[in-house]
């Protein structure tokens, strides 16, 4: 089925124009991605916790929320058959490592700096989906 999902670029990601770049256009050329919307936008704790409610009370929970809030991020509503699985897929797992330890050409493998700072963000069903591109563009 055709489906939207939402893309996240991080700030880990953005502090690289080039890296920015190149990201968007693999996501376009390479994985046949059609960019639905695009927008930079900066979080606030607050809305960096609201959006990763799901992850409340993780170990990880205070270095995520303060990361997301940390700089400016890329957010883009990706349409296309799958799109879901397709860009989870690109990115890759969650951690970097992992993907480099497999010797995975992931995104997170190429870009990712740690379990935190992993560079990008995908929806993972069509409700969260729904759900994180209301979040994002309300
Ligand atoms: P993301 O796919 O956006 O979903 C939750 C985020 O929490 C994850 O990417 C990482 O940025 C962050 N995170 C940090 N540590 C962990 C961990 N141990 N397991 C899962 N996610 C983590």
């Amino acid at each position: 089925a055709v489906e939207a999902t939402l893309a996240l670029l991080k700030p880990d990601l953005l502090a690289d124009a080039r890296r920015v770049q190149a990201v968007e256009w693999e996501i376009r050329e390479r994985h046949g991605l059609a960019v639905a919307g695009r927008a930079e936008l900066m979080w606030t704790r607050a809305q960096a916790t609201a959006f990763y409610a799901e992850h409340h009370g993780r170990p990880f929970q205070g270095r995520l929320v303060g990361y997301m809030a940390s700089g400016p991020l890329i957010a883009l509503a990706l349409a296309g058959p799958r799109a879901i699985a397709r860009w989870r897929a690109a990115m890759g797992a969650t951690r970097p490592a992992v993907e480099r330890a497999n010797a995975t050409a992931s995104l997170r493998a190429r870009f990712g700096l740690t379990d935190t700072r992993n560079s990008f963000h995908g929806s993972d069903s069509p409700d969260t989906a729904r759900r994180e591109l209301d979040f994002t563009y309300e």
